[in-house]
């Protein structure tokens, strides 16, 4: 084969122009030992941007792979974030340098929620898949599945100090998980809709929950073990709210059900309702969160209000009730009543009050609040932060930041190089923005109407935008202002051609015409200055919508696509008709016409390209190019290829001369709108509806077609691979609990990876047994066989380091049965050797739980256990004897430091005094009793 023709690849190079995407939350990051409330981290596409909000500017970039992020969730400690994405995948990223070494995969499509335990060593995911998956962060492993929820899971909780998970799910039930036996011990039915979002308040005795209608509801929680042991003391009474009074018959069913359950399910907690608080907002809750110490809530729907409330600790709240029977008394008293004491009712909302709602720019999409902190992310790609005073008395929430520089509120429709390669133009429904396009810094932000096409006037001193309404705007980039809006159509200016003498544009619109203009200076009756505007000149009048206009470069003749699905061709000079271009059943979106004038290329709604020849209008070829409208086409300048984008969300690189398909740009996640290249070849620019900008650039480095092809077959094999041969079925109902991990094409290669070693390994030890032999039949030393080089650099080790302990499991689940008793006998020598005793003890429990059966029934193994069982017993004591060692050890010092600096160290003191505390009030009590 060889090279045929050479052609030079294009790689992604810059994500940019998107803010904060979509499909996940925004969270509060700390970095670098940096202030709190200073960072935020949103998804921005596959990627995390970690913005400084006081900045403005983009601090560092935790780079995905190719889906799109969910979810984010900083752990306790704030060193790390966890990461899911649309796939399902979860990866943890070390906030200090931005790289990440650890990654579970288990979940078969997108992430729907993330949580910390409060240590930092569990995590917990929950996913479109229904499935909730508990993580050990330390050991890099899934520690189980739990399946029972039948919808998307929105939120999961862990308990402090409880081994316990509660979950919430679009299915309308919160879930109560008992960790330790992993199962299910309560189902709450209390809510008729979906179950949108969850809080837990009041040392994690009442769960809030948030749903489709606008009423919060308070669930009051009482664990077993603690009711038990504080019987006896009188239990408090708490009033029912004012508010959920026109729904008691609701609440009473709702309870009867609970009453019903309560005999089965009352084993750990139990749960019982608390009220309701109603938010002002009528449609669903979007999100729910508390601050770190759950002391202030914010809530918002699907609309720019968020609604913010205090949650009152026990001593306000007694001291505001007490503040009521005052009152009441002397009410009472004024009256002169009889009725003996007066009566005043604790509700809920005495407890949590309406601090204050703060009306957002646009539609909200996530809320994080830090400590008197909220950031939020809004619909618009826009992220805004403000600060609250809750102690004064009309608390008012202040916008302290917004961040929108750095990309558009709406779709970027049409964007421009400029003629120097060095700045390129992107122009949406309200602001055009011009870049550097090496720093990818915006240069210039100008308002504009909505923009549907655009240049850069030559010399690169203006940009013309033509615009929805039919206008053409003329901006002044040195000082940024907009020096002209001219009427120039009646409906839609679709697109604008620049003249090959570049003395002038033309310019074709929704009102059937294709107008004629010429660049002019004319003195500036203000300022008599001159400054640059367009002269009308010419018209063509047209049957239907113009959609399409271009020039052949050699000026002589003008190419206007119509809404009726044809191209006609006009002479430039007489406007009059040459050819027409029938083929397409749907309109030409875009076309161009190659550098030499020989050939037109149209790309249609109708998903096909077609390439005619100039000379007599015949069609050369009709390529199937896009799975949706071709929204993009232009030719590579001095080349017959050419570049086309879709709303296929692909951009792809073709040959008109072989009708080729060369490459195919994968990254954008939604429609991508338009493209420019750059007048040398060196750059493209794309945007797209997932509001990111993305740069290409071209490489060095040659493509080979066949190579090309053999590579997308692979990928797409593995992509069918990756959504795993058992079809997703929403709430599939096995068992509660299953293996975390799944079957990936990482596993799989894994289980391959380690067959590979044992049979090098094999191969190997046969060597030197021959080798042996000969040297002992000789009755000499004989030089030793060469050794396989990977063995060299691994040791007899290399089966197991090539594999990532997080999908351990699964990969050894993949390996085959024959392999095994090979494995065991290795991992004997292993133990003796005291290599990586930890891991290889994972390894061989798993493959003893997995296979128990045909490992007991096989004779041959019997030895190999026989010894397996000694050898580990006696390393594990070992190594359990020098961690106990340790421990004492770094014990002794921590209390010889505490000694020395008369300091607590690593403990936390202000626990310990609650403690001591709670202690004396006990002995109090004991001293009452007794006197
Ligand atoms: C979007 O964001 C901008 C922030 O620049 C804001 O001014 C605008 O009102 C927002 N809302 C909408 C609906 O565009
Ligand atoms: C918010 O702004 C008002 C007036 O500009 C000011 O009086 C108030 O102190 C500010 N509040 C906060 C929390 O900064
Ligand atoms: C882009 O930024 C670089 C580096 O700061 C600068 O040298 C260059 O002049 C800028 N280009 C434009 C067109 O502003």
């Amino acid at each position: 084969m060889g090279l045929t023709k050479q052609y030079l690849r294009y790689a992604a190079s810059a994500v940019f122009g998107v803010i904060g995407s979509q499909k996940a939350n925004i969270v509060y990051v700390t970095l670098r030992g940096g202030e709190r409330g200073r960072y935020v981290a949103v998804a921005a596409c596959e990627h995390v941007f970690i913005w400084d909000i006081r900045k403005g500017e983009k601090v560092l970039i935790l780079q995905g792979q190719k889906h799109e992020v969910s979810f984010l969730c900083p752990s306790p400690d704030g060193v790390h974030i966890a990461v899911g994405y649309e796939d399902g995948a979860v990866r943890i990223f070390s906030l200090l340098n931005g790289e990440s070494n650890v990654s579970f995969s288990g979940h078969k499509s997108g992430v729907s929620v993330i949580n910390y335990d409060a240590l930092g060593a569990q995590l917990v995911t929950g996913s479109k898949d229904t499935d909730v998956i508990v993580w050990d962060v330390i050991n890099e492993c899934g520690l189980y599945r739990l399946k029972g929820h039948k919808d998307i899971i929105t939120q999961a909780l862990f308990l402090q100090d409880k081994n316990l998970l509660v979950t919430s799910s679009k299915d309308s039930f919160v879930k109560w998980w008992d960790l330790d036996t992993q199962h299910c011990f309560k189902t709450m039915v209390g809510h008729r809709s979906e179950v949108w979002g969850m809080v837990l308040l009041n040392q994690e005795n009442r769960l809030l929950t948030g749903s489709a209608d606008s009423e919060l509801r308070a669930w009051d929680i009482s664990y077993l073990e603690e009711v038990r042991k504080t019987e006896g003391e009188p239990k408090v009474k708490k009033g029912k709210s004012l508010l959920d009074d026109d729904d008691d018959d609701d609440d009473k069913e709702d309870h009867k059900k609970g009453d019903e359950d309560e005999s089965i399910e009352e084993r750990v907690l139990s749960c019982k309702k608390a009220g309701s608080i109603l938010r002002e907002a009528r449609d669903r809750v979007v999100s729910l969160t508390s601050d770190s110490k759950a002391k202030v809530l914010a809530c918002h729907g699907d609309d720019s209000v968020l609604e913010l409330f205090t949650v009152l600790s026990e001593e306000e709240v007694q001291r505001k009730m007490n503040k009521k029977l005052k009152k009441a008394k002397k009410k009472a008293a004024k009256a002169q009543d009889d009725a003996g004491e007066p009566v005043v009712e604790r509700a809920l909302k005495d407890e949590i009050i309406r601090l204050t709602n703060i009306k957002a720019s646009a539609k909200i999409r996530s809320v994080w609040s830090g400590e008197l902190k909220v950031a939020l992310l809004l619909q618009n790609n826009t992220i805004e932060t403000y600060s609250l005073k809750t102690l004064d008395k009309t608390p008012t929430a202040n916008k302290t930041a917004r961040l929108t520089l750095g990309g558009h509120r709406t779709d970027v429709r049409t964007l421009a190089f400029s003629s120097d390669n060095l700045a390129f133009l992107s122009a949406s429904g309200d602001t055009v923005k011009v870049w550097n396009r090496s720093t990818l810094q915006v240069i210039r932000t100008m308002a504009c109407d909505y923009a549907l096409c655009s240049l850069f006037v030559p010399g690169d001193r203006q940009i013309i935008l033509g615009t929805k309404s039919g206008k053409l705007q003329i901006f002044e980039l040195a000082s940024g202002s907009l020096l002209e809006t001219k009427e120039a159509h009646d409906g839609a200016l679709w697109s604008m051609c620049l003249a090959p003498d570049q003395r002038g544009v033309i310019t074709g619109s929704a009102d059937k015409t294709v107008k004629f203009w010429e660049f002019e200076l004319i003195k500036d009756k203000g300022t008599n200055q001159k400054r640059l505007t367009v002269k009308h000149t010419r018209t063509l009048q047209l049957e239907e919508d113009v959609l399409c206009v271009k020039f052949s470069p050699d000026h002589r003749l003008l190419a206007v696509s119509l809404l009726d699905c044809t191209v006609k061709i006009f002479y430039t000079d007489t406007l009059k008709f040459f050819l027409s271009l029938y083929g397409h059943k749907l309109p030409v979106l875009c076309l161009d016409i190659s550098h030499d004038s020989t050939l037109i290329a149209t790309g249609s709604a109708d998903r096909n390209v077609k390439l005619w020849g100039l000379d007599f209008g015949d069609c050369h070829r009709s390529l199937f190019a896009h799975d949706d409208s071709v929204m993009f086409l232009q030719f590579v300048p001095k080349t017959h290829l050419f570049f086309t984008a879709g709303k296929d969300r692909k951009i792809k690189q073709w040959d008109a001369d072989k009708f080729e398909h060369i490459q195919t740009l994968e990254g954008h996640h939604r429609e991508v709108w338009c493209v420019a290249i750059s007048p040398n070849g060196d750059h493209l620019v794309s945007s797209s509806h997932d509001k990111s900008l993305r740069l290409w650039e071209r490489t060095r480095e040659p493509i080979i077609l066949e190579e090309e092809r053999e590579m997308e077959r692979e990928a797409e094999f593995e992509e069918s691979m990756a959504k795993g041969d058992v079809p997703v079925v929403p709430g599939e109902t096995e068992g509660e609990a299953a293996p975390a991990g799944k079957k990936t094409v990482e596993t799989v290669k894994a289980a391959e990876r380690i067959m590979e070693a044992l049979e090098l390994y094999r191969d190997e030890t046969r060597k030197m047994e021959e080798h042996k032999y000969a040297c002992e039949s000789a009755g000499k030393e004989l030089p030793p066989p060469k050794c396989n080089p990977i063995l060299v650099a691994f040791g007899n080790w290399a089966c197991l380091c090539l594999l990532t302990t997080s999908e351990l499991e699964v990969s050894l689940l993949v390996l085959p049965f024959p392999y095994v008793p090979e494995l065991l006998k290795l991992f004997n020598s292993y133990i003796q050797q005291g290599l990586e005793v930890e891991l290889v003890c994972r390894c061989l429990f798993f493959l003893l739980k997995i296979h128990f059966g045909q490992i007991t029934s096989n004779q041959m193994l019997l030895s190999v256990i026989d010894e397996l069982r000694t050898n580990t017993l006696s390393r594990v004591c070992q190594i359990r004897d020098v961690m106990g060692f340790n421990g004492a050890a770094l014990q002794f010092l921590q209390r010889e430091i505490e000694n020395k600096e008369d300091v607590m160290f690593f403990a936390d003191a202000s626990g310990r005094l609650e403690e001591k505390k709670k202690k004396r009030r006990k002995r109090e009590r004991a001293v009452l009793t007794i006197a």
